[in-house]
């Protein structure tokens, strides 16, 4: 069901789940991406005269209200990229957010506070989460749900609240689909994947899901590690998932069974510990503990010669996904690595995909533009279950597949 299946929305109350949890430093936004992600569908209802209640989430409180997760730096952030005033309630389904909607006129938007302050929206039993999908279905007349990131979640505004009210999907769950569809069904070859980040046991499914379908699989960030420890290689104090070892042998021998070309860093950077301002040296990867910090080094970033091996797959590739930093990019020293990774997929003649909120925000954090690349996922968890080729709860009841 697609936006255009609600007929015209004039005059109509329209509940829009968006997912809006974006970061938040000290009370101000960092990345905005997910709330851009959100202004066609939101821009799309204003034109057409509806009054828009904006509802989403916000990190995960504990069922309560919590200030320091309230939606009203959002709303006020979306007021100025919509360039438009946006109300805001102070609750979630009650007095504040029934006068809010009530008082809404033809292309006005209405954000109610952090649904996860109510504890029916993420409530185990499903009674709770319809009582509490009840009483968000009384503000509006239609639901238009265009929470990407949030469509792995069986809660009461994705899921519940979809079977009372008349639903449908938006324009950024439609694009979502559409875009991670073309990574799973008939990709255009060659094909490269890249993952990064800090654990493998994160990535297991999708991993298993996408070694049959990809031609190239580069690995790198911290689950790197775990990689060369399968093949031998002293690790040092780098992230290591011990109990994944057996795993990734699996997974090199089935790439090598399949054809598959499973790069491995060739070498990392190597620091003396945590630290933005670390001592650190270049090591190959068979020799991280020959550095001055021996056993005690931590890889923090992949080496010079991994990211132009990297850069040169990713390059000559057509269809390439990449989710997870390359390396510890939030501090300069160790960012080289991240920094190549998202270059060499902008310079990519075909298809690039982002996929991953920590890896959206590296790459806006690195200065590049979201023009520069085909797509970036506003899913992190949604995006790896929809390529996992998993059963996506929000995209179902909406009659959508993943
Ligand atoms: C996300 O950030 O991946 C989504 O907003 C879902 O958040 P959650 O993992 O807290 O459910």
């Amino acid at each position: 069901r697609t936006l255009d299946s609600l007929g015209s929305l004039a005059g109509k109350r329209v509940i829009v789940r968006v997912d809006f949890n974006v970061p938040l430093k000290e009370g101000v936004i960092t990345d905005d991406g997910r709330i851009r992600a959100a202004l066609p569908t939101l821009n799309k209802l204003i034109d057409q005269g509806a009054r828009v209640i904006a509802c989403s989430h916000l990190g995960r409180p504990d069922g309560a209200p919590d200030p320091k997760y309230s939606l009203e730096p959002v709303a006020q952030r979306l007021s100025e990229l919509l360039g438009k005033p946006v109300a805001f309630a102070r609750d979630t389904v009650g007095t504040s957010a029934q006068e809010a909607a009530a008082a809404l006129e033809d292309g006005d938007v209405a954000v109610i506070e952090n649904l996860r302050f109510n504890p029916g929206e993420t409530a185990k039993d499903a009674g709770e989460r319809r009582a509490f999908a009840e009483q968000l279905a009384a503000l509006g007349e239609a639901l238009v749900s265009d929470g990407f990131g949030v469509v792995h979640r069986k809660q009461a505004s994705v899921y519940e609240l979809a079977k009372i009210l008349p639903s449908a999907a938006g324009l950024l769950i439609e694009k979502e689909v559409d875009v991670l569809d073309r990574l799973t069904e008939n990709p255009e070859r060659p094909y490269a994947v890249v993952l990064g980040g800090s654990k493998v046991s994160d990535k297991l499914g999708v991993i298993e899901h996408l070694l049959p379908r990809a031609d190239k699989i580069l690995v790198g960030g911290g689950m790197m590690f775990t990689f060369l420890a399968a093949q031998g290689f002293p690790v040092g104090k780098s992230l290591l998932e011990p109990d994944q070892i057996d795993t990734v042998k699996g997974y090199i021998q089935t790439a090598a069974d399949k054809g598959v070309e499973l790069i491995l860093p060739v070498d990392a950077v190597m620091a003396s510990g945590f630290a933005a301002d670390a001592d650190h040296v270049v090591a190959p990867a068979d020799a991280l503990e020959d550095t001055p910090f021996g056993a005690d080094g931590m890889g923090l970033d992949i080496g010079p010669d991994t990211a132009t091996t990297f850069a040169e797959a990713i390059r000559s590739s057509t269809t390439v996904f990449w989710n997870g930093p390359m390396g510890v990019f939030e501090f300069p020293a160790f960012s080289g690595g991240t920094r190549a990774v998202a270059q060499a997929l902008a310079e990519v003649d075909g298809l690039s995909v982002v996929g991953g909120g920590d890896t959206a925000a590296a790459v806006r954090q690195l200065g590049f533009h979201d023009e520069q690349f085909g797509h970036i996922s506003t899913g992190g968890g949604a995006s790896l279950e929809f390529l996992e080729g998993k059963k996506l709860p929000g995209l179902e009841v909406l009659g959508w597949e993943s």
